[in-house]
């Protein structure tokens, strides 16, 4: 971070005090920062403490006659190379959301063309507010980066989701803000020009087999089918798709980047390997649970007639793993339900319970001939609401999806 400046914008909320720690960091780090304090984040640190720390002075008026005959906030956002809010509120970020700029902070933050990177802190009943959701979705949507918030105890004695990463948390995003990842690019050849071309997209495909001994497991019914025509529709619109697929029946698609896993926990870690991403579709078929008591052996019979007792254990939930954490998440999450009865209302709850952006549903009961057939009905979930498609082949589902992708983050 050597030489690379920050302008730090600290909100108002309880996990302010935790700013004067960040800026430490940031500054051991060999980073310049210069603070902007709101007025309500004065009520829990002072400019004074910040300005000490940082080695210059913070700024927190918006008619700061001295700098604003230079243009003050154009150039303080100028300068930056990157403009950091920790933490940032509720209120902070709906400003943002809606461009209003009535103070000196939300002035710079939309005075600004630099990365943006924010660290939400607030009641968790806040945070799960739709106004708050609507409101981050429109940030992500503007290219707004995230780090937390974390789950834990809140200063107003509730548990849950709304506490500011730590300190060394944000420092670690902004190090990685900074020092932009290299994409691992397939060759130029193999990537078709289209709506999404510059776009990554991460696919899930088929079921996965959790083991129970070296020769037998459990698995599913899922054949890849859609996963594969997914990830063949969104290459031909020109993305680059890391294909993430358990081991299914049908052929991964050619042109994709392909990551053959077994287990719901290799899907987990192949799909945290391909981050970052635009966009991710999960569409495996993730076995729910895997034995806890696998054997590193081929269990034998013993002769006394006795059946072995499977323990099970909850995998990961990969769609609630990589939707909820702001750190990870791509700008568009898309899951799948799978359901056998109540099919809209099952999935609607999924969506918001696992935090993705879309659920595309279907129903696999028996008699539907979906589960491992050529086609499938879709109703497809979204906050607006469901929109029911008509049944057709897996690969119309699946163009039609690469469209609607294309269409939000194309
Ligand atoms: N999924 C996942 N990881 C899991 C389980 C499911 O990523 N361990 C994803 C699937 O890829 C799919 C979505 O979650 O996009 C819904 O899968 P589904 O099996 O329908 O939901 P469940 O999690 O099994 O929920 P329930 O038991 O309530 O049906």
């Amino acid at each position: 971070m050597n030489g690379k400046r920050i302008l730090l914008i600290v909100g108002g909320g309880i996990a302010a005090m935790k700013a004067p720690a960040l800026i430490r960091l940031l500054r051991a780090e060999g980073a310049a920062v210069t603070p902007v304090l709101t007025q309500a984040g004065a009520q829990f640190t002072t400019a004074m403490t910040l300005s000490v720390l940082a080695g210059e002075a913070a700024h927190d008026s918006l008619w700061d006659i001295a700098s604003e005959a230079e243009i003050g906030h154009i150039q303080l956002s100028r300068n930056a190379d990157l403009i950091v809010v920790a933490p940032a509120t509720a209120d902070l970020l709906a400003k943002m959301a809606h461009g209003l700029a009535d103070d000196l902070a939300s002035t710079l933050l939309l005075a600004t063309d630099k990365r943006v990177l924010v660290a939400p802190a607030m009641n968790v009943r806040m945070w799960h507010h739709p106004a708050t959701q609507r409101n981050l979705r429109t940030l992500r949507d503007d290219g707004i980066g995230f780090v937390g918030p974390e789950d834990g105890d809140m200063a107003c004695g509730e548990y849950g989701t709304g506490r500011m990463s730590e300190p060394e948390a944000i420092v670690q995003a902004i190090r990685d803000e900074l020092t932009p990842q290299p994409l691992k690019l397939l060759p130029e050849a193999q990537v078709r020009t289209g709506a999404l071309s510059g776009r990554h997209v991460i696919v899930t495909s088929g079921p996965t087999h959790e083991p129970i001994d070296p020769v037998r497991y459990i698995a599913n019914r899922s054949s890849g089918a859609q996963g594969t025509a997914i990830a063949a529709a969104l290459r031909d619109m020109g993305a680059r798709v890391s294909f993430v697929t358990g081991p299914a029946e049908v052929p991964p698609p050619e042109g994709v980047e392909v990551i053959r896993v077994q287990t719901a926990r290799q899907m987990r870690d192949a799909v945290e390997a391909a981050l970052p991403a635009d966009a991710a579709v999960m569409a495996a078929a993730v076995a729910d649970w895997r034995i806890r008591n696998s054997s590193a052996r081929k269990m034998k019979k013993d002769g006394t007639g006795k059946a072995p007792v499977l323990e099970m254990t909850e995998n990961p939930d990969i769609l609630a793993w990589i939707s909820l954490a702001e750190s990870r998440r791509p700008r568009l999450v898309v899951g799948f339900a799978a359901e056998t009865n109540d099919v809209i209302a099952h999935a609607t709850d999924k969506r918001l319970r696992k935090g993705c952006d879309w659920i595309v549903a279907n129903d696999v009961s028996e008699g539907t001939g979906i589960m491992g057939g050529t086609e499938n009905a879709v109703t497809v979930i979204t906050e607006e609401g469901a929109e029911e498609w008509p049944r057709m082949a897996k690969d119309a589902v699946a163009r039609r999806l690469a469209q609607r992708i294309a269409g939000a983050i194309g």
